[in-house]
């Protein structure tokens, strides 16, 4: 029977590049789904941007654009990326959309109907510059443990502390480096220690829905039994915030990890819309279809305790089952940006590598565990040169020609009884039972011993031989015959990883699209085929190195803005648009020299004061101190760009010495710093900061 089963993948932020640690988990959603569709079960696979919180707010603001803008981009962006891997979403859509508000204002009207929301004041860290408060990846300061600089607010990347961001020595905005102030809020709470919650949780955790090691660590989160563990889930945040406003509660918004996953709801939702399909049906309580999600291993918590709570409290179905996966590494380390191991999926493309030879190297590494993947570049050559060209692929190229050459491209019966065909047929239903459980490495490693018993066949009656004897063209017929048939079977057990192979070899096979059962049968005699074409090529190794060196972050570039979260990918776009932008200056002739250059004075400036100028549409009066008790006046054309009161407190960058300019507002001692799109493509204005520590009047050179 026919199951009916919606598959999801984590949603990526949208505000970065994806890269090959995603594809990752991408490619083996991708890989069950394409199985599961095969198989003949109703399979649907839908994915979406996740668009909302402070660092994609951040983000737009310094890009000049709105959120809405940045995350339209970013979808394009990741649609292309997807598609490129052969990633076929059923629908790929967005969380900041109808369908995902629709059903966080639902769910989250039922969890407030049946109690289990919350409002409480808390203190929180809040930029008075920026005017906003601090999510704990933009607050740094000094470990309160190992007093290493410049830590993010919730953990310590040089001592692995864990701590809260009021716990930091001399805290800092990572935002305009001002130092944060305690403000009090009022923020709503899921009562995730409510009892009903930890006895839901309890059961549910450990009645296999997740993997034995994500269960024992949900044991550690819980608590033991009696000693409840839980605390309340924080998720609502004050504006200014990008996301979706709380009923009946202005200024209030969404916490981002709220409408997250909702946003599978969401997105499916608009599926159904598009198919016609039965929302309801996929997410009633009493539900008889399969709920599955795949994510990494760092987003348990979130998938394995909020969001089944919500959904239970809400009404609606529970997930089947949480298929969490490992991290990458690449040459056994963590991606590294200065040894060009961050690969952006865009620049794996653009090198001219073929992605079906990632998908089938991550597919030999996966398995149903947490640990960590592996790639490993020599590996990734070998290993995808001596399987899919050297064995797959070369049982099609070495006896095509003489069907078409010899047999007007018509086939002969196949040997039904041939203990390779008959190995692959019995080897089927066990592989089918290794792609269910995620064992693809398993899967794997069996293919790949029947192919090789398919070479060892068509080694043993040596088409090619054959072919010069007199007399043998019937038992050239028959063996070709065989092997073709014999890679046809092989396509059937590859084809949720190799699609695109797969569809080429359906076209020169001149068959319907294969299927699971198509295991269990042969060509018939005098099936017709189309000529053979090239399938796939070796992997250079040179192209390796191109792309390491693609991906390998300048030296020379200067260093990026903080990381918010995971978006480091973000960084290293920065610093390479940096060092492009040397290069045009020096291919430009400007030149200047050294000595040019110092005779400009600058100064890092801390804005004392800034006002409107009355009759003035562009300019803002700043007052600037450059230390030692000296305040310059200065009349800066940023006006569209800045609230003064916004100003007030930052640093900045001055040119002390420009020679003073009587204007018809007074005396404008000095200019501001700030970097505008020459040609307007990035409107706006964007003053300069320096990095946190510097002091007003240090000269900047
Ligand atoms: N936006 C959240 C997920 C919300 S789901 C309701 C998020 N986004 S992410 O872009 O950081 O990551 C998306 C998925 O990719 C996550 O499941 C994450 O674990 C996975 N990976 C990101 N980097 C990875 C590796 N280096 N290796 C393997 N998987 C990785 O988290
Ligand atoms: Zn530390």
């Amino acid at each position: 029977m026919s199951r009916k089963i919606l598959v999801t993948s984590a949603l990526p932020y949208a505000n970065g590049a994806i890269h090959l640690g995603h594809l990752v988990e991408y490619i083996q959603t991708d890989i069950w789904v394409r199985f599961q569709k095969m198989a003949g079960n109703e399979c649907w696979y839908v994915c979406a941007d996740d668009t909302h919180g402070t660092p994609i707010m951040l983000r737009a603001e310094k890009e000049g654009i709105t959120p809405e803008q940045l995350i339209e981009r970013v979808h394009g962006e990741h649609s292309r990326d997807f598609a490129g891997f052969g990633v076929g979403f059923d629908n790929f859509y967005s969380t900041n959309s109808a369908e995902t508000q629709e059903c966080a204002n639902d769910i989250y009207l039922k969890l407030r109907a049946g109690g289990l929301i919350d409002i409480r004041t808390i203190e929180q860290y809040y930029d008075p510059v920026k005017q906003l408060f601090l999510p704990d990846r933009f607050i740094k300061g000094e470990c309160p443990k190992c007093h290493a600089k410049d830590q993010y607010g919730d953990n310590c990347e040089v001592c692995g502390a864990a701590y809260a961001p009021t716990d930091l020595i001399e805290p800092y905005s990572a935002v305009s480096g001002a130092k944060p102030e305690l403000r009090k809020s009022e923020h709503y709470f899921f009562k995730l220690s409510d009892p009903r919650c930890e006895d839901f949780l309890r059961k549910y955790t450990s009645s296999g829905v997740l993997q034995n090691e994500a269960a024992n660590k949900m044991q550690e989160w819980l608590g033991a039994p009696g000693e409840n563990k839980l605390t309340d889930w924080d998720i609502s945040r004050d504006a200014p915030y990008f996301g979706f406003e709380i009923p009946d509660a202005p200024g209030k918004y969404f916490y981002v990890w709220l409408d997250a996953p909702i946003g599978y709801m969401g997105s499916f939702k608009n599926l159904c819309s598009k198919n016609g399909l039965d929302f309801n049906e996929y997410f009633k309580p009493d539900s008889t279809t399969e709920l599955y999600h795949f994510i990494g291993k760092d987003i348990l918590y979130f998938h394995a305790l909020f969001w089944p709570a919500e959904l239970q409290h809400a009404g609606y179905r529970t997930p089947t089952k949480i298929f969490a996966h490992g991290f990458l590494t690449v040459d056994g380390a963590k991606m590294s940006k200065s040894r060009g191991t961050f690969i952006t999926a865009q620049s794996y493309l653009d090198t001219g590598l073929n992605p079906e030879w990632l998908r089938y190297y991550y597919a030999a590494k996966l398995s149903a565990s947490m640990e960590d993947i592996d790639l490993s570049l020599d590996d990734f050559v070998a290993r995808v040169n001596a399987d899919l060209v050297g064995k797959y692929v070369n049982i099609a190229s070495r006896s095509a020609g003489f069907i078409a050459k010899r047999f007007n491209g018509q086939l002969a019966p196949a040997t039904a009884d041939l203990p390779a065909i008959k190995s692959i047929q019995e080897a089927a239903p066990r592989i089918a039972e290794l792609y269910e459980a995620r064992e693809f490495g398993k899967a794997m490693r069996e293919v790949m011993a029947l192919t090789d018993a398919a070479n060892q066949y068509v080694d043993s009656v040596k088409p090619w031989e054959l072919a010069k004897q007199e007399g043998r063209d019937q038992e050239l017929h028959v063996a070709c015959s065989n092997a073709l048939n014999l890679f046809r079977l092989l396509t059937v057990l590859l084809k949720p990883i190799l699609p695109v192979v797969a569809g080429k070899v359906e076209k020169f096979l001149n068959i319907a699209p294969l299927v699971w059962d198509d295991s269990q049968s042969l060509l018939a005699a005098g099936h017709g085929i189309n000529a053979y074409e090239h399938l796939m090529t070796r992997v250079d190794p040179k192209l390796i190195e191109k792309l390491v060196e693609a991906n390998k972050e300048s030296l020379t570039a200067a260093p990026a803005a903080p990381t918010p979260q995971r978006h480091a990918e973000q960084q290293q776009h920065d610093a390479k648009a940096k060092t492009a932008a040397a290069e045009t200056a020096a291919e430009a002739g400007s030149l200047c020299t050294i000595d040019d250059f110092m005779k400009v004075d600058l100064r890092i400036a801390r804005i004392a004061n800034a006002e409107h100028v009355e009759g003035a549409d562009k300019l803002v009066r700043l007052t600037l101190d450059i230390g030692g008790d000296t305040t310059r006046n200065v009349f800066a054309g940023i006006k569209s760009a800045y609230d003064p009161a916004q100003l007030i407190g930052r640093l900045t960058v001055m040119v002390a010495n420009l020679a003073p300019r009587k204007m018809k507002f007074g005396l404008s001692e000095g200019m501001v710093l700030a970097a505008s799109d020459a040609d307007g493509k990035t409107p706006g204005i964007f003053l300069l900061s320096p990095d946190s520590g510097a002091q007003p009047g240090m000269r900047v050179k």
